[in-house]
């Protein structure tokens, strides 16, 4: 018989959750106006809010920690992180920051400003605010393939090169950089293949224009090079880390995702004259540049998360947990994003509940709907995360409208898994008896799916 598949690590730390009652769970969600965001974690069983900074570290993570510099300036810790950095990026200068858009908000505030355009793959929330905040345009360039959530694609992140070549034709003046998210968190956490990056490339070069890698999901994005583009399932995923950096100029990270750390991001580049510019930014924003909003043992688990988790037994655990709850969603018929993407499933609202119209935010609830049935923290990423028009002050309805089943790493076994699906699954069964959705009460005029509060459609 052949073995089945297992998790590349056991377990030495345990941290006990517990359910509630649904009448506990129904008078919790009130309270919080049906925003999850306003939960205290305590009152969520399973908690899928999202894979940033939820991750469980290792041994060799922990007891890394325990060898942090904690010197304000020179730390050994510093050289550490650098020299990790520049073995598996290849960068060679590196500004550590607090978290992502930290890096987002230090790097660009060198390089973006007033009028300019930044092409990209479905930014980033945090990366489009940090352009749009500077009175700058971030333009979507995703293939088309992304918005249908019922087509496979193998590569559903990728940018479009002939939408890419066209904003470049008509603003190249008005271009600081191009900016690549890998993988691409908004489209579903869909990878870009490597041949798409080396298209974008060629683009970048042919206007003469910086390439910059959104790199949260970096190792997750070469996992999927590795088992899906051709002719890469043979090498390592350090190899295709390294292709995958060649191609660029720099890189901003959220350290929270693939380096599986608490807190923790940075910027890296192999552009002298980027540093020189960033640094300048670094000092007042985040700290002294050999620590930039982080402890020493902050960069020493740093360091040891990025060797970690760029090696293919602890992606591909990772992944097949993702593709696990796949596969039971399958099985029920829950309508998602597809092909799982490698942090998340992104659940189809509009196809879970037909009954709700957009304008109660079918999404949003699900979220409600799901955690009132078995205490599971999901994330909205539809109508009210979309905000409303600046213009016209409308709703924008334009987009997807999906709850986002985020998995921490190394976090929760395949038994929350069925958990998970089963929860769904009951949902879905009922969507005929949910009609109505909900209205919003109070909310804020930027990114107000934080603060957001809700009531009942009536
Ligand atoms: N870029 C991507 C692709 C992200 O997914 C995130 C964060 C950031 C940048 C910003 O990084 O949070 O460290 O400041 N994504 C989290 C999420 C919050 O839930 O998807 P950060």
């Amino acid at each position: 018989m052949e073995l089945p598949f297992a998790e590349s690590w056991r377990i030495k730390m345990v941290e006990p959750i517990r359910t509630s009652t649904r009448q506990e769970r129904e008078e919790w969600i009130r309270q919080a106006h049906y925003n999850l965001f306003q939960l205290p974690a305590e009152q969520v069983y399973i908690d899928l809010l999202t894979d940033s900074g939820t991750g469980a570290m290792s041994d060799r993570q922990w007891s890394a920690m325990m060898m942090g510099d904690e010197s304000y300036a020179g730390a050994r810790s510093f050289f550490r992180l650098r020299d990790a950095i520049h073995r598996i990026t290849g960068f060679e200068y590196v500004i550590p920051t607090h978290q992502g858009r930290a890096a987002e908000n230090v790097l660009f505030s060198a390089l973006v400003k007033a009028g300019d355009i930044v092409p990209g793959n479905s930014h980033f929330d945090t990366t489009k605010g940090h352009i749009e905040s500077r009175k700058a345009f971030a333009v979507d360039c995703t293939i088309d393939e992304a918005k249908d959530t019922q087509l496979e694609h193998p590569f559903k992140g990728n940018v479009d090169i002939a939408k890419l070549d066209n904003v470049l034709a008509e603003n190249a003046d008005k271009v600081p950089f191009v900016i690549v998210t890998i993988t691409n968190n908004t489209a579903g956490g869909q990878p870009v293949s490597l041949q798409n990056l080396r298209d974008v490339r060629a683009i970048c070069d042919k206007y003469g224009k910086p390439l910059v890698l959104d790199s949260a999901r970096f190792a997750e994005n070469a996992y999927f090079i590795k088992t899906r583009e051709e002719g890469q399932e043979g090498r390592s995923i350090k190899e295709i880390v390294l292709d995958t950096f060649a191609l660029a100029d720099a890189m901003t990270m959220s350290a929270k995702k693939d380096a599986i750390v608490n807190m923790g991001g940075f910027i890296a580049t192999r552009r002298a004259e980027w540093y020189e510019a960033a640094k300048v930014y670094c000092i007042p924003f985040e700290g002294y540049l050999t620590y930039g909003g982080m402890n020493g043992r902050d960069m020493e688990a740093l360091a040891v998360g990025l060797d970690e988790n760029t090696e293919f037994d602890s992606l591909h655990t990772r992944i097949h947990q993702v593709q696990f709850l796949a596969s039971l969603l399958d099985e029920y018929g829950v309508p998602y994003q597809r092909p799982a993407g490698g942090h998340a499933i992104f659940v189809d609202a509009s196809k879970v509940l037909p009954n709700i119209p957009k304008e109660e935010f079918p999404a949003q609830t699900l979220t409600v709907e799901l955690y009132k049935e078995a205490g599971i923290r999901s994330c909205e990423i539809g109508y009210i995360l979309a905000d409303r028009d600046p213009v016209t002050r409308e709703n924008r309805f334009g987009g997807l409208d999906l709850c986002r089943l985020a998995i921490p790493r190394r976090t929760y076994t395949d038994n929350h898994m069925r958990v998970i699906a089963a929860a769904l699954r009951n949902v879905f069964e009922r969507r005929d008896e949910i009609t109505r959705g909900y209205r919003i009460t109070e909310e804020a005029e930027l990114m107000r799916h934080f603060t957001v509060k809700l009531a009942p459609a009536e």
